[in-house]
């Protein structure tokens, strides 16, 4: 049941993701790929703060930005507002204030998140009374991970990202904190995906077998995670930053691993990690630790 609000301002967290692995298992007639992943929540997040307006515009302003990097003045969030007018003809407009902090071209959804959050938080606001089933129709219209972000949940997500199981990872030994890198090159992704070298045939897995690999191998969840990141190898040869980020991992012992499209890497920490004893990372080059968001 998605929630009603008669307030004119909401403010809303969006979170980052890490996909835990990727596996790309084929291709459809229309290009897109058909993947296997978990997903999972983080705690590096953009702030989204909503004004419901009698005009009917969309408008935004940057309250921060600590990517670096401007954004596009219809970014993903003004996108998602002006698609839910457009679904329900609703009259209202909406004035959006991002403080923006997760990097683009990081493969960590950091766009789709924001807008499913638009998404949720104008569907409040407005009251325009959709259900999660019309918003990620909505959602996928707009990006390939949006709907996993509307779910709100870890999740296993197969198809082209929108099929989404639910996972509980609170029954499995999977870290809840992880150290993530994001070098200053990002890497596009249409041009992983549309790589000629890109493998699209690994075999299928199951939740079962996720979590049964899980189980077995709880000893090694600091190092040697299931499956792998099909994306990664030509994500690569695109950004030779994500082999530094890589090296940087290994020297310290971790296995790193790239999120989604990269370029960022992450990998998962013991409770004793510190940043404070990890080798210098180059300027310009973003490193956080983050927890995994629980329900
Ligand atoms: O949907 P999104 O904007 O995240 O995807 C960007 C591009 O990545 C798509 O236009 C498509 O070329 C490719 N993609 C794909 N298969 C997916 C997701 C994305 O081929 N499952």
């Amino acid at each position: 049941m998605l929630t009603k609000t008669n307030s004119p301002n909401v403010t809303r967290q969006a979170p980052a993701k890490l996909n835990l692995f990727l596996h790309i298992n084929g291709r459809r007639a229309d290009g897109y790929h058909l993947l296997q992943s978990v997903f999972v929540r983080i705690d590096w997040c953009d702030t989204l703060h909503f004004e419901r307006t009698t005009d009917g515009c969309i408008t935004r302003a940057d309250l921060s930005n600590e990517t670096g990097k401007p954004l596009p003045k219809v970014d993903l969030s003004v996108r998602a507002a002006i698609a839910l007018q457009a679904k329900t003809g609703v009259t209202d407009g909406a004035h959006i204030k991002l403080e923006k902090r997760i990097p683009s071209e990081a493969g960590m959804g950091g766009g789709s998140s924001d807008a499913a959050t638009t998404l949720l938080a104008l569907n409040e606001l407005w009251q325009t009374g959709l259900s999660l089933d019309q918003l990620v129709a909505i959602g996928m219209t707009l990006g390939a991970d949006v709907p996993f972000f509307l779910y709100q949940v870890d999740a296993w997500v197969e198809g082209i990202g929108e099929k989404i199981s639910p996972i509980d990872l609170s029954k499995l030994p999977i870290a809840s904190r992880f150290v993530v890198v994001k070098p200053p090159s990002g890497v596009s992704t249409p041009s992983v995906f549309a790589s000629p070298v890109l493998a699209r045939n690994t075999k299928t897995a199951t939740i079962e077998g996720f979590a049964a690999w899980t189980e077995s191998n709880a000893s090694q969840q600091y190092l040697e995670p299931f499956g792998c990141n099909d994306l990664q190898p030509v994500a690569l040869s695109i950004c030779p930053d994500i082999q530094t980020a890589l090296e940087w991992f290994e020297a310290q012992g971790l296995i790193g691993r790239m999120t989604g499209s990269g370029s960022a890497v992450f990998a998962p920490i013991p409770d004793t990690y510190a940043l404070t004893t990890a080798p210098s990372l180059p300027a310009g080059w973003f490193c956080r630790i983050c927890s995994r968001i629980t329900p």
